[in-house]
């Protein structure tokens, strides 16, 4: 029986690789993920969570849903809009990564607006319409089966309830040229440095190529069953964030 094939960046990889590798991953920069953060964006990637965080528009008394949520930037982002009168679930399918985050809330001590779990994006341990919101950052690229964690998302969200998802993507104009060379050029050797882990971050550059283009995505989600799709692209592209509601 033939096994079923997906792609690990540029690689052909089977299913069950793919998982693992990406565990390994993020795994392995888990630590250092978010200094790496500031140095490969130059600080920019806050600017583009704060606005993601803007357009969701989190309000008092929401239950909210941080997927793939790491070293939980968007959580605390989402928590302080709400002033600590909301409820925000920070998971990610990588224990490594997740208990990053959970450290730096007990520091900040936010830690009691926080619940925490290691979640799968493709299959959510959650009821159906029970959330208001749902954000995905930086995640929905490195999730195996994009169409059902979309329709996932979909299932578990209220009638009225809205997918955020902040992602790199497809980017046009006179850019994209110098950023291809930065990421295939520095980017790893950044990686080697700072994480000793060139080949994560050749990843993140391949795993970028390899995502659904602002338009593909937006399809998807409405495939998924999502309505009122827009994106706003941010510098020519190279990060789109993606807003969809639950009729
Ligand atoms: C680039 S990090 C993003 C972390 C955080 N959201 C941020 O914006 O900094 C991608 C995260 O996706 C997680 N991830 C990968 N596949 C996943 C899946 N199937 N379900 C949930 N999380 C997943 C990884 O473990 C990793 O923590």
């Amino acid at each position: 029986m033939d096994e079923k094939k997906t792609h690990f960046g540029y690689e052909d990889v089977s299913w069950q690789e793919k998982q693992s590798r990406v565990n390994q991953v993020f795994s392995s920069v888990a630590k250092r993920y978010d200094v790496m953060n500031d140095l490969m964006s130059l600080g920019l990637h806050r600017l583009w969570k704060d606005e993601a965080v803007r357009m969701l528009s989190p309000q008092e008394g929401e239950t909210i849903l941080d997927l793939a949520g790491g070293t939980g930037d968007l959580s605390k982002r989402i928590l302080k809009r709400m002033h600590g009168r909301g409820r925000v679930i920070l998971t990610d399918i990588n224990l490594n990564m997740l208990r990053e985050g959970v450290k730096r809330f007990d520091r900040t001590g936010q830690f009691s607006d926080l619940d925490y779990g290691v979640v799968n994006a493709e299959a959510l341990p959650f009821q159906d319409a029970s959330l208001d919101a749902i954000t995905i950052a930086f995640g929905l690229r490195n999730v195996r089966d994009q169409a059902t964690a979309l329709a996932e998302m979909f299932r578990v969200l209220k009638p009225g309830g809205r997918a955020l998802i902040l992602e790199f993507s497809k980017m046009k104009g006179p850019l994209a040229k110098p950023y291809d060379w930065y990421s295939f050029h520095i980017l790893p050797k950044m990686g080697q440095l700072v994480t000793g882990d060139a080949d994560s971050y050749r990843y993140l550059a391949e795993s970028i190529r390899k995502h659904p283009e602002q338009v593909v995505l937006k399809t998807m989600l409405e495939q998924a069953g999502f309505s009122e799709v827009h994106y706003r692209n941010i510098l020519q592209g190279l990060v789109a964030i993606h807003l969809a509601r639950k009729a």
